[in-house]
């Protein structure tokens, strides 16, 4: 169908309610087709998002790289551990799967790391040097580290300790509607939250991404927070682990 495919790259995400699929132009961060999303199956077993991913590409009528973001610390395409999907992922050969249900040679990363590759590649994280953290509120809090624009992956910062309890269980965007919380007093959560945060990392800017950074939800809470760090929301909105991890795919393509 005319694509290149050493740039229009697929670009999955795997999330803990949907999971995503879009054609990506990996060298300007530019969705090339809407996204197509399934509801990330319940429980979410390796076999069944397996299925899902393969629907994907199949839906997309696509062979080439595949680029797939996942929501767990991801190492050489094995997840290490599995929060808002199924334990059987732990262990797991994830790249290994998706390469099997789509017959695409796959690159798996975690979601926030996808995120924060696509932010720093193309939105808010742009030439910005230092210590950038890019942290994503959805179902879970994800965390992505970049020093000078370097991926330090898998930090899993929403999952540091936090009133007895784990930070996402306090102040993710899942617990904000779960609790029904007001966009203010969700926003104290969160204030707890950077603060602890900004002791522990200092960084230089911070970007808020995920669910919360659609469809201007920042004018909700924004105004909240304060921070040491400059403070922003995702440029590429919830559309950043899709074209991160299709980058990703190309990267990784490039190095061979
Ligand atoms: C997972 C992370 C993920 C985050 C956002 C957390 O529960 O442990 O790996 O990045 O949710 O999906």
């Amino acid at each position: 169908n005319g694509r290149d495919n050493t740039v229009e790259l697929l670009g999955i995400d795997v999330g803990g309610t949907g999971t995503k699929g879009a054609l990506v132009d990996s060298e300007s961060g530019q969705l090339l087709t809407e996204r197509h999303r399934i509801p990330t199956p319940q429980p979410a077993t390796p076999e069944a998002v397996g299925e899902v991913v393969g629907e994907i590409a199949r839906f997309f009528d696509y062979s080439g790289p595949i680029g797939c973001a996942f929501p767990a610390r991801v190492r050489k395409g094995v997840a290490r551990t599995a929060a808002n999907i199924d334990d059987s992922w732990i262990g797991t050969d994830v790249a290994g799967l998706f390469r099997k249900t789509t017959g695409c040679p796959v690159t798996v990363l975690n979601d926030a790391d996808a995120a924060g590759l696509a932010e720093m590649a193309f939105g808010e994280g742009h030439d910005q040097e230092g210590v950038v953290l890019v942290l994503t509120f959805g179902t879970g809090i994800g965390s992505a580290l970049f020093n000078d624009g370097i991926l330090i992956p898998n930090t899993e910062l929403g999952h540091l300790e936090w009133r007895g309890d784990i930070a996402e269980s306090y102040a993710s965007d899942r617990v904000r509607k779960l609790e029904e919380l007001t966009w203010e007093a969700w926003a104290e959560r969160v204030q707890e939250y950077l603060e602890h945060v900004e002791f522990i990392l200092a960084p230089d800017l911070i970007i808020l991404g995920g669910g919360i950074s659609r469809e201007h939800k920042h004018m909700l809470f924004l105004h909240h927070l304060s921070t040491q760090a400059e403070l922003t929301t995702a440029a590429l909105e919830n559309e950043a682990g899709i074209i991160g991890a299709a980058y990703h795919a190309r990267l990784l393509a490039e190095e061979g």
